[in-house]
């Protein structure tokens, strides 16, 4: 009889506890404390976007001050968050994602558009922007216009373009200072015509592979050249798969910053106004930033001897223009003769 007193004792003791401590009912008469961190957050807008560059770069930069710009002037109401280096998605199937809505914003290089718009391969072509304004004319004005024109049948919304650099060529063979370096090589390319046909003129095989495999494939020898920008050359470590940069200046290498246009549309007026003005703001910080990054990245790895860095002379740089003329030829119908004869008109003007 004691033992059963003792285990009901014992049971009952256990119930209360639980009852009382356990499930929380003793506070349930007490005020829940304010949290004001979680009001509105069921109203929140979440932009997702996606890249595939590094952080410290002229995009990965451009990116987080667009995010923390658009976070304070819409007092939180949009966040925008950021998945960058392609862990969400790569620059295969980010564009699909953009459409699908997955994710709301991406920022290609331009050249990944040219399979969908073959005209944007009039981006490609080889020393068409002499200077760095040239680029931002090409970007800014009629061209940039006319391009950005082309994406409104595909639902989606071409905001304004960023900036990285130019591109350089690599090699872990012999150093590419004259067209007939390139004969019997194999590079990797963005998905472009006019830039496969670039290496074919000079001799040369391509494989189109996305931007974070190019240190494997490096590695392994499957290809054994690439063109790249400094920085990027540098924040992805392929100088310690590569012997030769040269300092080629042949094509430029920028960003088109796309949303999706049902996304877009479904936004107040007021959040559009604040998105376009931060962008407008974003792409003049990343056409100030981006050359300086650049440099600072090709001094870094020109002071620590990670790659030898070479320069092309003009008497090199012309036979490479000339090699390269048949480029011109070729894309000249893709991208129709009123593309053609704005790039012309930068490509000559000194
Ligand atoms: C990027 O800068 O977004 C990638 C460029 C590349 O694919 O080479």
């Amino acid at each position: 009889m004691k033992a059963f007193f003792a285990i009901s004792l014992f049971i009952f003791t256990g119930i209360f506890t639980a009852l009382f401590f356990g499930f929380g009912l003793g506070e349930a008469s007490e005020p829940l404390e304010y949290d004001d961190e979680q009001e509105g957050l069921e109203d929140e807008i979440v932009i997702k976007f996606s890249h595939v560059a590094a952080e410290n770069t002229p995009k990965g930069q451009a990116v987080r001050k667009f995010a923390s710009l658009i976070q304070k002037r819409t007092d939180g109401e949009i966040k925008v968050e950021i998945h960058a280096n392609g862990t969400l998605y790569n620059d295969q199937n980010e564009y699909q994602a953009l459409k699908n809505n997955h994710i709301q914003m991406i920022a290609p290089a331009t050249s990944k558009l040219t399979d969908k718009f073959p005209k944007w391969q009039v981006l490609d072509l080889p020393f068409a922007f002499p200077t760095y304004k040239d680029v931002k004319k090409a970007y800014e004005g009629p061209i940039g216009q006319t391009l950005l024109t082309e994406l409104k049948n595909d639902q989606v919304k071409g905001l304004s373009f960023w900036y990285n650099g130019y591109k350089q060529m690599t090699s872990s063979e012999d150093p590419l200072l004259r067209p007939s370096d390139f004969k019997l090589m194999h590079f990797r390319i963005m998905p472009s015509p006019v830039i496969k046909a670039q290496y074919q003129a000079l001799g040369a095989s391509t494989s189109v592979l996305p931007f974070n495999k190019i240190y494997e494939n490096l590695d392994v020898d499957f290809i054994n050249g690439q063109e790249n920008t400094a920085s990027n050359i540098y924040t992805k470590k392929l100088y310690e798969t590569q012997d030769h940069m040269t300092i080629s200046n042949h094509g430029y290498l920028g960003y088109v910053v796309l949303m999706n246009e049902i996304f877009w549309k479904e936004l107040s007026k007021e959040h559009q106004d604040i998105i376009q003005k931060t962008m407008a703001e974003t792409t003049d910080w990343s056409w100030r930033h981006s050359i300086e990054m650049n440099d600072s990245q090709l001094r870094e790895m020109k002071r620590t001897d990670a790659i030898e860095v070479h320069y092309l002379n003009d008497q090199q740089k012309q036979l490479w223009e000339d090699a390269l003329e048949s480029v011109y030829k070729e894309a000249r119908p893709v991208i129709g003769d009123k593309l053609f004869n704005e790039v012309m008109k930068l490509k000559e003007h000194d």
